[in-house]
């Protein structure tokens, strides 16, 4: 068994990671110049160059070193019928939901206000909300938003969650469609998004959208940066509808450095770390799978069409 390994930032560790799981194939790191006899059957890769999949005709299937499969599905040289397998889980959901608590938290306990009188040297306390008054609203529920939900419903705070098709989770208010968006915006005091990036998904948080949240709400976007129009985000942040903002991910990283938001005091902004891939672990699901592919049973793969 051949497989290619391809990471731009951290392709020798992923590559050793590889070889050590699987024994016995024939792994390499892709080089495209040194491939091009050498074509693989597998391939695990993050954000390879649109070339890569031109060269490698002979794979069975692709496994994503994350989550969001926007980088492969926005290729254009990736193959409609090949199989691409994105991480499911792997314990990605628990980084993802110990983000979302420490912005929650955050916000909620008034660390944002203290902080700033801190600068200011004023002592000034102010009342805890009831839990009950800060409704979470969660945009996409998958794996990591449901692990998200139950986290901070455990907290005590009520969810509701948004996902393409309504799921049944104990604790967590469901809905979905325009109408169900509609209803988690006006009732929720933070907003979390978990939401891949796809053409159904592109500038969903805007003005119009944003507006529709309650006065002093914030948001927390540990998914995808495209999915917000940040102008949009400033203004409402600006004029004081919005409390604050945590996130995590941008339409270009690293976020540029005279962006205005770096300098918002009431942002949080950090470097796409909400939920890094545990490579172990992520490669305890890679070796099950290809095991199932090579069974004759596939796991379950993206929808290309859905982007997701
Ligand atoms: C990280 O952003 C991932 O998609 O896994």
């Amino acid at each position: 068994m051949k497989i290619l390994v391809y990471n731009r930032k951290n392709s020798e560790v992923w590559t050793s990671a590889v070889r050590k799981a699987f024994p016995d194939a024939d792994v390499r790191h892709w080089v495209e110049e040194e491939c091009h006899d050498w074509l693989a059957d597998y391939a695990v890769i993050w954000q390879p160059p649109a070339s890569f999949f031109l060269q490698q005709t002979q794979l069975k299937a692709v496994f994503n070193q994350g989550v969001g499969v926007d980088s492969l599905v926005n290729l254009g040289s990736l193959p409609v019928d090949l199989p691409v397998f994105k991480l499911r889980g792997v314990g990605m959901e628990e980084y993802m939901s110990d983000y979302v608590t420490y912005g929650l938290l955050h916000f909620y306990r008034d660390f944002d206000l203290y902080r700033q009188q801190q600068s200011d040297v004023l002592w000034q306390q102010h009342n805890i909300d009831q839990k009950s008054d800060w409704t979470v609203g969660i945009l996409g529920m998958g794996v990591i938003g449901k692990a998200v939900a139950k986290a901070v419903s455990a907290l005590g705070f009520p969810v509701i969650g948004w996902s393409r098709t309504e799921k049944q989770i104990e604790g967590v208010e469901s809905v979905s469609g325009d109408e169900g968006l509609e209803h988690l915006l006006k009732h929720s005091r933070v907003l979390v998004s978990l939401l891949p990036s796809t053409p159904a998904t592109r500038k969903l948080l805007n003005q119009k959208t944003l507006e529709k949240l309650p006065r002093d709400s914030v948001l927390i976007n540990g998914g995808r940066g495209d999915v917000i129009d940040m102008e949009a985000l400033q203004q409402v942040l600006e004029s004081g509808h919005m409390r604050g903002a945590m996130l995590d991910v941008f339409e270009v990283e690293p976020l540029d450095k005279n962006h205005p938001l770096w300098k918002n005091s009431r942002v949080i902004i950090t470097p796409h770390i909400a939920a890094p891939t545990p490579i172990e672990q992520a490669l305890e699901q890679i070796v099950a799978d290809v095991a199932g592919i090579e069974q004759g049973e596939m796991p379950p793969a993206i929808d290309k069409s859905l982007g997701y």
